[in-house]
């Protein structure tokens, strides 16, 4: 299986300052959207509406995006779109800022659209009539601001909605590590550690192309290098740089190869048990590397890279560099009690199989494989099938 496209945000800057290119944009009127407070506490608000100012852009502010957006605050956001009218729509901040912005742009673009209509992936209709999109990230991990996915969250059911579709690619995307250095270390190690998965599995996934690989082995040796740095030196702005970086282009090669049984079982330890996304990627990663190694032989690559041979190899790396920076080992460390994980096991298993990653994996996994996997990520035995 091929992938036929190659889809990227029209420009992507790069680079400390970066924040400084709105100043650059075109536009009458912008709607920004952010999270909490930390985009305010440090200026970075401020700064991006005096950058808009100085290229005659009016903007508005819809702010308070809490993590994991409901489709209610998308639905706000849409709300003030449609009385503001922007001809921009600017996400900055953490990725649950720019899913929602995401999201909120389709409800504008398409006011009569239900988020029922859009779930199933690949029926977004076209946006771009109404307003383009900037994303600015101030983490470094899920690649938001250059990939085709925005999850939001349905409080009610309990469900997260992945909405998947190369219209909610941004137009622009700014990748200014300087936004990050306000990252706590624990985040930073999360979703650093995400963005490690996403290099990865993109790298071994069945619709991996020379497009997609030469980012994301880059982003892998750049992660190895920088995330341990920039853990510990939070203000060290080459690290902060080289992780937003490695994880723009983490996040190109994996809204254009996919992912795999990584994520598509990291999302149940997080939709059940509440572990971090990075986290729970971090507990898997080795285990899935061992399994699916008799099926690439990929992965020896980016143990070459590290200056490793084998699959193995690899995944000790990870597991190094997973300890290096504080992340628990196993299920059972994070805090998830025998007695919580043995009632869930069959329920994750059953759901990790019917997530949309499993299909860009290398090996294809019976139920119970991915069972046994998870078994084995609970305690810390390593994988031997
Ligand atoms: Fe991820």
């Amino acid at each position: 299986m091929a992938a036929i496209g190659f889809v990227l945000p029209r420009i992507t800057y790069h680079g400390i300052g970066t924040l400084e290119k709105l100043k650059e944009l075109s536009g009458n009127k912008a709607v920004i959207v952010t999270g909490g407070s930390s985009m305010k506490k440090s200026g970075v608000l401020q700064k991006a509406q005096d950058f808009l100012k100085e290229s005659g852009i009016a903007s508005s502010v819809f702010d308070g995006v809490e993590p994991d957006p409901s489709i209610e605050t998308v639905k706000k956001g849409a709300a003030l779109m449609n009385k503001e009218e922007p001809d921009l729509i600017i996400g900055i901040g953490g990725c649950s800022a720019i899913d929602a912005a995401k999201a909120m742009w389709v409800f504008y673009e398409h006011p009569e659209t239900t988020l029922e209509e859009i779930i199933p992936p690949f029926t977004i209709k076209a946006l771009r009539k109404k307003a383009s999109f900037v994303a600015v990230p101030s983490t470094s991990g899920t690649g938001t601001e250059v990939t085709c996915v925005s999850v939001i969250t349905d409080r009610k059911k309990g469900v997260k909605y992945p909405l998947v579709s190369y219209e909610l690619t941004p137009d622009i995307a700014i990748v200014d590590g300087e936004l990050c250095v306000s990252m706590p270390p624990s985040v930073t190690a999360n979703t650093g550690l995400d963005a490690l998965a996403h290099n990865t599995e993109a790298y071994v996934s069945t619709l991996s192309d020379p497009y997609t690989d030469p980012l994301a082995r880059q982003s892998v040796n750049m992660i190895f290098k920088s995330l341990p740095i920039a853990y510990k030196e939070p203000e060290n702005l080459d690290a902060r740089q080289a992780m937003h970086d490695a994880s723009c282009l983490a996040g190109i090669a994996f809204t254009n190869a996919l992912l795999g049984i990584v994520h598509a079982m990291a999302h149940q330890l997080g939709g059940m048990f509440g572990i971090p996304h990075g986290c729970a990627n971090a507990i898997l990663m080795p285990n899935v590397v061992r399994y699916n190694s008799s099926a690439t032989k990929k992965y020896e690559d980016l143990a070459k890279a590290l200056g490793k041979k084998s699959a193995e190899d690899y995944a000790s790396e990870i597991e190094k560099l997973r300890a290096s920076v504080n992340v628990p080992a196993t299920v059972q460390e994070y805090g998830i009690s025998q007695s919580d994980w043995d009632a869930k096991l069959d329920e994750i298993t059953t759901n990790a199989m019917a997530d949309a990653c499993v299909g860009a994996n290398p090996r294809t996994p019976t139920e119970a494989d991915i069972r046994k996997i998870f078994e084995c990520c609970y305690s810390g035995k390593k994988v031997d099938f």
